[in-house]
């Protein structure tokens, strides 16, 4: 075998990394041949049919931008300006003090993964020896991503397993030891895996302790209008972004358009000032720039063309409406017919967890037997996203649950 005169193949002997936690289970999903196969992994909303819908509004916003044949030359680096426009007033409403003093700025990115990595990239720009906390448990991605970015993760603790709710006392201690200058990473709904968020006196609360210990805040922003409403869901972003602080937001449409495979999110940074906010942008877009150079444009296109437009506008808020109560009534069956299936565990907390997911308990060993034996596939924290439960799927559902917890 000849090698390379340096000796040093790049490829040779390699082992294959591990798969990722969730979209590695669709790819094993997509490849297992039983026909009764159910997929709760990955956050993919689903419709009573089990389709992932194009929504109405996208549809008809994608007519329009066909007509108007708006090209295909590149974005600026930051993206399409009305897009970040209607990023801040669905994110603050239009009349907030933060974006009539301009002291917001928003990059468009290619979803909310890219938005949390230029987050990333940014925070290690300015404060390279800061450390970034995230909730125990979190989204895998979280701690991957800012390794990545060359930051070091610590973790504070966010779910109480007993009472499977907030663990908000235990949180607040461990936030309020954090060094100054630390960040502090937030779900700002719909918590990604739990389910569990705060009320508004906690968010209150946890928004005390970070100001007073002087921490950054940094929100993922990914289930806008999944959990009481898109108004409704600003609480948390509301209590962080009291007058004068500063933090950092990433939206993603993924999930609320239905844009998944469009890449459609922005990262909005927070300033004191203006003069500020267009500062940190400019290290934002050299971030970016050395990244991915600049966003996609068609799924902000159809954002920017929904939001702009009251009629459409009023169509999406709708047609978000009704995913969010098709999901809320699937926690109610799903509870009921673990009931009917003669499950002796207490799952009422399902109904009271928010947005696409539900922590459910279920151990790893439980979580491997629901794929081999009954081709269930959930993550393996025991994460399961009930916006893929439907009613033909739940009763086969819940009895395997059953089957493997009783
Ligand atoms: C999820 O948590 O399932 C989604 O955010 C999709 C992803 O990229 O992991």
């Amino acid at each position: 075998m000849t090698t390379n005169p340096l000796n040093c193949l790049m490829f040779e002997n390699l082992q294959p990394a591990p798969p990722d936690s969730i979209l590695g289970l669709t790819e094993a999903f997509l490849k297992d041949p039983r026909p009764e196969k159910i997929n709760l992994s990955v956050g993919v909303y689903q419709d009573a049919r089990g389709k992932t819908p194009t929504l109405e509004s996208v549809k008809e916003a994608e007519r329009r931008l066909l007509a108007s044949d708006v090209g295909k030359s590149y974005l600026p680096i930051s993206g399409l300006a009305e897009y970040a426009a209607g990023v801040q007033g669905l994110l603050f409403g239009d009349s907030h003090e933060i974006v009539i003093s301009g002291r917001a700025s928003t990059a468009q990115t290619p979803g909310g993964t890219a938005a949390v990595r230029a987050a990333a990239d940014t925070i290690y720009r300015l404060h390279p020896t800061a450390k970034v906390w995230i909730s125990q448990p979190t989204w895998p991605n979280h701690p991957s991503i800012f390794s990545a970015a060359g930051l070091k993760v610590e973790i504070y603790p966010y779910f109480d397993a007993e009472k499977n709710g907030l663990a908000l006392d235990a949180m607040l201690k461990t936030l309020s030891k954090a060094p100054p200058g630390s960040v502090v990473l937030l779900h700002g709904g719909c918590h990604n895996p739990t389910g569990v968020d705060p009320t508004p006196e906690q968010w209150r609360k946890i928004a005390d302790v970070i100001f007073a210990h002087h921490l950054f805040p940094l929100v993922d922003f990914a289930y806008q209008g999944f959990g009481d409403g898109i108004h409704e869901d600003t609480v948390g972003i509301n209590a962080i972004c009291r007058p004068g602080h500063e933090a950092m937001i990433c939206s993603s449409f993924s999930k609320n358009f239905g844009l998944y495979a469009e890449r459609v999110g922005a990262l909005t940074v927070v300033a004191a000032d203006r003069a500020s906010a267009e500062a940190s942008m400019s290290h934002v877009k050299t971030c970016i720039r050395s990244n991915y150079s600049n966003p996609p444009a068609h799924g902000a296109r159809i954002v920017a063309t929904i939001l702009s437009d009251s009629n459409l506008r009023a169509q999406w808020e709708q047609e978000v409406a009704a995913m969010r109560d098709r999901i809320n009534g699937m926690r109610r069956t799903f509870v009921e017919t673990m009931r009917k299936v003669g499950s002796t565990r207490d799952w009422s907390f399902i109904e009271q967890q928010r947005g696409m997911f539900s922590f459910s308990g279920l151990t790893p060993v439980q979580v491997d037997q629901l794929r081999s034996e009954y081709a269930i596939y959930i993550v393996g924290n025991g994460r399961i996203n009930v916006a893929g439960m439907t009613e033909q799927n739940l009763t086969p559902l819940c009895k395997a649950i059953a089957a493997v917890t009783e």
